[in-house]
């Protein structure tokens, strides 16, 4: 029942962050191979300026992760010429060669082709004198503005392809040249959707052109408006194309028997295998991996002071604790073994460079609740929690240091766990450097599953599809204690694979 003066409720809009403002400086931009393509030379880069193409001399490529250009020696159709210049429709009589350029260009196309849209706004739409601009000038600066495609688009164009995460940064100069290309329908494989580019939306404008709905004159009107802008004064500025999947391949593994989190994880993020209570039992009874960590890092203890219990989504990231002591040993066995020198650098804050992030397993005591599938969301989403940072680039992201979280005292599988992780990981953007604590058979299993599933580039969704098939098929019949398949058996049948790695872990289930 909102009054009809009201005209907006909620968080008054002035409250809201904007750009530029609520920015941090961006970091220089680079070519990153792989990840971001810049197609200028940002050593010259300069308000005001247009940006200088990179490299200098056309690179041409002709395969199926970039983009066939035009201009390319491979491309088998007519180069595009002066005749485009009178790009013209059959029948205006502004066709001073006789030729249709777009049709010459696309010849096989012809016959299906439709340029009434076109037609229509050239012939009845546009008032003669804007007529005579668009063909003495317009169009012919189009025309230009396309064929310089050599010289402006010399770096290959990689296709965005489906699951992967990269960017593309070009200059709102070689934007303007592929879209001239465009309009005049100049990119190969690109006219019909049945060939290569099933996958790819159309990008020569040919169905611009055809019918005579008001909206396309409209929408032609339009694009006109902003190629007279852009051939009439070059535009300076940058524009960059991310894709971003959610679907991620899985990041690197380190996986090792040998050290500790504390010892070789060195700058990276470490792993407390905390309680919903941080510390757990420091101050008590308890001696286990986190309780280890608080006592040698005792800074750590002070979080004690101000954080109430963690919620199934949270954690506590506590950055640049030193370590004060050295130890052997663990639970039972643990020993004080002196003091210790700790020689991490600081940050710009004056921090040491050691980042601990507490995630707290959830405790099982019947070994198949774990593979419940809300019991996996839950772990998955603590470790994500715990390792992604959204306002970071990937490639700025320190691995993460960790091991059997939840596997000592709160009875978790480790293999399964592993692959979580792993998950999480990956969906973070970040390497792991998996520490088994002495386990050579986990090393082992562990390696080879990762490795199974990058070789045959199993994105994380697709890990998770198979937890949740694990369950179904496996788990939820079962009526023994343990399932009598192991989840790294299943994966691997499940996969299909001749070439499975040794499963030494089929057994594993019947421990
Ligand atoms: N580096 C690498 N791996 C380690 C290390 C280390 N320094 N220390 C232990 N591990 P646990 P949980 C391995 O039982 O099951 C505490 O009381 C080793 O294989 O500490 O998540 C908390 O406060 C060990 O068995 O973690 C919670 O209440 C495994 O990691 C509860 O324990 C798990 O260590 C959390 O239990």
């Amino acid at each position: 029942n909102v009054k009809p003066e009201v005209k907006w409720l909620g968080t008054p809009i002035s409250e809201l962050k904007r750009m530029p403002t609520c920015g941090r400086e961006l970091p220089p931009l680079k070519d990153i191979p792989g990840r971001h393509t810049v197609m200028i030379r940002t050593d010259l880069l300069q308000d005001g300026r247009v940006p200088v193409p990179f490299p200098a001399k056309f690179m041409d490529t002709w395969d199926d992760v970039h983009v066939k250009m035009p201009c390319s020696s491979s491309n088998l159709f007519p180069i595009v010429d002066e005749v485009i210049v009178h790009i013209s429709i059959d029948s205006i009589k502004v066709l001073k060669h006789g030729n249709n350029a777009i049709l010459k260009y696309n010849a096989s196309h012809a016959k299906k082709w439709d340029f009434t849209a076109l037609n229509l706004y050239c012939t009845k739409v546009l008032k003669p004198d804007d007529a005579e601009h668009l063909f003495d000038s317009l169009l012919p600066d189009m025309v230009q503005l396309a064929l310089r495609a050599y010289e402006l688009c010399t770096k290959p164009i990689p296709l965005l392809k489906a699951g992967t995460n990269q960017s593309i940064t070009m200059s709102q100069e070689q934007v303007a040249c592929l879209l001239a290309n465009a309009f005049f329908c100049t990119f190969p494989r690109r006219n019909s959707r049945k060939t290569e580019y099933c996958n790819y939306p159309d990008i020569n404008f040919f169905r611009l052109f055809e019918g005579s709905s008001s909206k396309k004159i409209e929408k032609l009107k339009t694009l006109m408006c902003y190629f007279k802008s852009v051939t009439e004064e070059k535009p300076t500025g940058l524009v960059t194309f991310t894709r971003r999947s959610l679907d991620k391949p899985l990041t690197k593994l380190h996986i090792t028997c040998e050290g500790t989190i504390e010892d070789d994880g060195c700058g990276m993020l470490q792993v407390d295998f905390a309680n919903k209570f941080v510390g757990g039992g420091v101050t008590g009874t308890g001696l286990v991996q986190e309780e280890i960590r608080f006592l040698i890092n005792p800074e750590l203890i002070v979080s004690r002071l101000f954080t109430e219990v963690l919620g199934h989504n949270e954690c506590l990231i506590i950055t640049g604790t030193q370590q004060y002591s050295k130890y052997t040993g663990y639970a039972q066995t643990y020993k004080w073994a002196g003091s210790h020198q700790d020689t991490t650098p600081r940050d710009d804050w004056q921090r040491k460079c050691t980042e601990i992030v507490a995630i707290d397993a959830l405790q099982f005591r019947n070994f198949l609740e774990q593979f419940q599938p809300e019991k996996i969301n839950r772990e998955l989403n603590k470790a994500y929690c715990g390792f992604a940072r959204p306002e970071e680039q990937s490639q700025n992201l320190a691995a993460v240091a960790t091991g059997n979280w939840g596997c000592g005292v709160f009875g978790g599988d480790a293999r399964l766990k592993a692959l979580l992780q792993m998950l999480a990981a990956a969906e973070a953007g970040r390497d792991v450097a998996y520490f088994t604590f002495g386990d050579s058979q986990l090393m082992t299993d562990v390696h080879n599953m990762h490795a199974f599933l990058t070789q045959r580039k199993i994105s994380v969704g697709k890990v998770y599809d198979l937890l949740r098939q694990y369950y179904n098929s496996v788990c939820k019949s079962c009526l023994s204690r343990r399932p009598d398949v192991s989840l790294y058996s299943f994966i691997y049948q499940q996969v299909g694979s001749s070439l499975a790695p040794n499963d030494s872990d089929s057994d594993s289930a019947r421990h």
